[in-house]
């Protein structure tokens, strides 16, 4: 076993929000990467820091009536006692609010800018007049230039799909101050990306990315590079570019060298060479643990960055998927949108340390935790099979002998078993496949079970003559038992630890040809681990329950009569589904009758802001000439439907039995097209 040096990173998570489960996938798999490397005798150091730029974070410390100092010093408290509480040890945990990332970002920045790869020209963008600030995408709102939906972003309209450019939206808003925005010309400092794209092409192909991620960058690199805009203009909280006064690194910029900033500050505390790390030539190992969402920031501009600052590239970067709870993204108002707080305030932690090790692999796919699975997994894998193993042998050897082990091994080829198991689970570890890794030691915790099952310690108690027997099976399966508590430690520390109390033992390094342990004094056993408790997950979801419940609500059928029904035919849907639902005021301007059709009547409606054309099967209940003028109900936010006699634009909500008895849901007198029903 070489003695590697190891630099390990996991994304630095915003200042703007709390620990999440989502989150917690990564932590957790980075974490366990590096106890294993630890095990193994590497040096590891596994660095983090909070990311506490940009304009969210300014505006939030606005609302709030704090300075971003504040805000980031009291998020910096909370992310770290989440992690602490996780087990997500970090060797050292910085912020790029720090003296050392804006001493690197400014190194790098002018490195970049003296090899000629930054450039600088104005551009025209949305501009706050009564804030005087910029607005990013994000912060303007008005209403879609394709749809008409009111209250969407600058970027993209959720109601219809459409992307456009911020100052296309109609009636557009500050959303900060709710002011019309200007266009207004500033100068922009871009990294010119395209410099690298020789480099990139190598480097994207060269064994440092997933399978599946480097192709996804053979496609990106294809489009060609465009320049990458790295400046933004004051009011902005980050750092000031060193030449270019009242002009701020972007947050992604220094961001990442955030990485470097935190790894500086873990060198000034514990003396190790930062140069021996970050120099081109080093023989340090250098990983970055991301999600899938932030690769291209991660495989194509810090390579680039890192190569045009003649700084080391990293060797591999290594990208997870999703976290999806129950099947579905994790929602509010579904009380899955769990804050790592608070499954603390409920579970142990290392319930999720196992379920999401077991769950894990080496590629992106995304990975869903569902609760019973959850519950089963812990309950059967750890509770049922590997710490009953020590509870059930565990009290002979206190009650019969002592405390003391036998002083031979009764076994030696089923220890052999587990001992040279050790390569192959440290392989899965090493190349990121925790689950094969899980499932390997759960075969080995059930051959040790087997074992006790076969021997049965517990009727040899009752026997005269079986001491020695006995004693020695005992011996044999907490022996088997040690050496799966050492499988599992990257995954379980806390379980580890106790269960090394309990056997008597110092910390475990990773098991490499060791002899049993015999005649050896245990201490008293300790309860290991619970059961998961159902009602514990309730509480959990209901605990993240955000409410959402509308000022009132609509009952409703489709525009079938003959379809409506007492029973409940569809399947429930949660409020965030029927939220998504824009009903509106409109005023049936013309109806008529649609030929070949003995249900229908095509009704052109006035929503205010748009004219529709609606085919609803209600002429059983009314004539044409009944619905003119009359104040109807309408999803206006149905996708257009191609039927048989054209198109429709939208749904008339009506409800009853069908036939003459269909009652069209009519707001009251005084409401106006267009007005938005909640
Ligand atoms: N601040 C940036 C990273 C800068 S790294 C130089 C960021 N922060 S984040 O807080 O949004 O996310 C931190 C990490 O958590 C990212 O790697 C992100 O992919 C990951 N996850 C956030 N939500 C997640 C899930 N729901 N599931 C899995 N990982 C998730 O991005
Ligand atoms: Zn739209």
């Amino acid at each position: 076993m070489s003695d590697r040096k190891i630099l390990v990173t996991s994304a630095l998570p915003y200042a703007n929000g709390p620990i999440h489960l989502g989150h917690l996938v990564e932590y957790i798999q980075t974490d366990i990467w590096v106890r294993f490397q630890k095990m193994r005798g590497h040096q590891c150091f596994y660095v983090c820091a909070d990311d506490t730029h940009g304009t969210p974070i300014m505006l939030r410390a606005d609302r709030e009536g704090i300075t971003p100092e504040q805000l980031i010093a009291d998020v910096e408290q909370q992310h770290r006692a989440d992690f602490d509480a996780f087990g997500v040890a970090f060797d050292h945990y910085h912020s790029t609010h720090s003296a050392e990332n804006q001493a690197l970002s400014a190194m790098v920045y002018t490195r970049l800018r003296d090899a000629g790869h930054i450039s600088s020209r104005s551009i025209t963008q949305a501009y706050d007049p009564v804030k005087n600030m910029f607005l990013p995408d994000r912060f303007i709102k008005g209403e879609c230039p394709k749809c008409g939906a009111a209250d969407q972003y600058g970027d993209n309209c959720e109601a219809c799909g459409a992307t456009y450019s911020p100052m296309e939206l109609k009636n557009a808003v500050s959303a900060v101050s709710g002011e019309k925005p200007i266009e207004k010309d500033s100068v922009h400092y871009f990294f010119n990306l395209a410099h690298f794209a020789e480099m990139l092409g190598e480097w994207t192909k060269a064994g440092h990315l997933q399978p599946e991620v480097s192709n996804k960058m053979a496609e990106w690199l294809e489009n060609g590079l465009q320049e990458w805009d790295i400046s933004r203009d004051a009011p902005y909280f980050g750092f000031e570019i060193p030449d270019a006064p009242g002009k701020f690194f972007y947050v992604w910029m220094d961001a990442p060298i955030g990485y470097m900033a935190s790894f500086k500050a873990l060198c000034e505390k514990s003396g190790l060479s930062f140069d021996e790390f970050w120099q081109t030539d080093s023989k340090t190992e250098l990983y970055h643990f991301i999600g899938k969402d932030i690769i291209y920031f991660h495989a194509l501009f810090w390579p680039a960055m890192l190569s045009g600052a003649q700084l080391r590239t990293p060797d591999a970067i290594f990208a997870h998927g999703f976290l999806t709870v129950n099947g579905e993204k994790m929602s509010k108002s579904r009380g899955t949108f769990i804050k790592a707080r608070t499954y603390l305030d409920h579970l142990n932690p290392e319930y999720l340390r196992y379920y999401f090790a077991a769950k894990l692999n080496a590629g992106v796919d995304d990975l869903d935790l569902n609760f019973d699975d959850f519950s089963q997994r812990v309950n059967s894998d750890l509770v049922g099979k590997v710490v009953n193993i020590a509870s059930r042998c565990s009290g002979f050897i206190h009650k019969r002998f002592d405390g003391k082990l036998a002083s031979i091994n009764a076994e030696p080829a089923l220890f052999e078993q587990f001992v040279t198991a050790e390569s192959v689970i440290a392989d899965l570890y090493e190349s990121r496949e925790y689950g094969k890794a899980m499932r390997e030691i759960m075969a080995l915790a059930d051959k040790a079970n087997q074992y006790i099952d076969d021997k049965k310690p517990w009727l040899m108690a009752k026997e005269e003559g079986q001491d020695q027997a006995l004693h020695e099976v005992c011996t044999v399966a907490l022996n088997l038992f040690r050496l799966l508590v050492a499988y599992l430690r990257p995954v379980l520390p806390e379980l580890a630890q106790n269960a090394e109390a309990f056997l008597n033992i110092p910390a475990q390094v990773w098991p490499h040809q060791v002899p049993a342990l015999l005649d050896h004094t245990i201490n008293a056993f300790i309860p290991l681990m619970t059961r998961v408790e159902a009602d514990k997950i309730a509480a959990i979801i209901d605990a993240s329950k955000e409410n959402l419940e509308p000022t009132a609500s609509v009952t409703a059928t489709t525009q079938a009569p003959s379809a409506v029904s007492y029973e409940p035919v569809a399947e429930a849907i949660e409020i965030d589904d029927f939220v998504k639902i824009d009903l509106r005021v409109a005023r049936v301007i013309k109806a008529q009758n649609v030929e070949g059709a003995e249900k229908l009547l095509q009704l052109t409606v006035d929503l205010g802001f748009a004219t529709r054309n609606i085919f609803a099967g209600i002429k059983s209940a009314y004539s044409a000439e009944q619905l003119e003028n009359r104040l109807i109900v309408v999803v206006a936010n149905l996708k257009p439907r191609k039927m048989r006699f054209g198109v429709s634009e939208g749904m008339a909500l009506a409800a009853g039995p069908g036939g003459q008895d269909i009652w069209l849901l009519s707001p009251d007198s005084g409401a106006q097209p267009g007005m938005r029903i909640k």
